[in-house]
């Protein structure tokens, strides 16, 4: 078991090369990867399930899922900072909506982000892990302004994460919110038997 950092932009990837080619070639590349390399591991939840390698996984599935809607390169930031650290206010591995709250009430002090970028970026990690239907209140608690960027980074946000739900068998590919994302599911099945449950 590895970390994706450690051979993402080198492996032959087999029949997934022209995909990552693809990612590797996008003009916002350099921000995935500097994402990837980025990723503050002292403050992950420290799990085999929620840890390291689903963060490194989320990163990965959010850069490919930004690169097919053409996410501008603000906008990428911000995600890529939700797929880093929306399981950060883990306390256990269970079903626990309020996991995406407590994550986001740390989001400032990790990210160092203000502003409308800081309201989108919590809204996004709070919704993550509650049902679909509440974007528009968690958008409000959150005093979001700029609804339409934070709701296309919320479901990026919750596909990139819900991709790597192949780690536990548990991926319905109808639950996902955008259209390129159940194509997907069998590259995330091939990446999580490279990476696996690293911390
Ligand atoms: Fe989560
Ligand atoms: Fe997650």
């Amino acid at each position: 078991m590895k970390y994706l950092t450690e051979f993402v932009g080198g492996k032959n990837w087999g029949e997934y090369a022209p995909l990552m080619k693809r990612l590797t070639s996008w003009q916002h590349w350099d921000i995935c990867l500097a994402a990837l390399r980025d990723i503050k591991r002292e403050v992950l939840y420290k799990s085999h399930i929620h840890g390291g390698g689903h963060i490194e996984r989320t990163v990965l599935y959010g850069s490919i899922l930004a690169m097919d809607v053409c996410l501008p390169p603000e906008d990428l930031r911000l995600l890529l900072l939700c797929c880093s650290y929306h399981d950060i206010g883990r306390v256990n591995d269970l079903v626990d909506d309020l996991h995406g709250a407590r994550s986001a009430a740390k989001a400032e002090a990790i990210t160092g982000l203000s502003g409308e970028e800081l309201r989108i970026v919590m809204a996004a990690m709070e919704y993550h892990s509650v049902d679909d239907r509440l974007l528009e209140k968690v958008m409000e608690k959150h005093s979001v302004t700029e609804k339409d960027r934070c709701v296309r980074i919320a479901k990026l946000l919750k596909d990139a994460d819900g991709l790597d739900r192949v780690r536990l068998g548990l991926l319905d590919v109808r639950y996902l919110r955008n259209p390129t994302a159940p194509g997907y599911k069998p590259f995330a099945e091939y990446v999580f038997s490279l990476t696996g449950n690293v911390f």
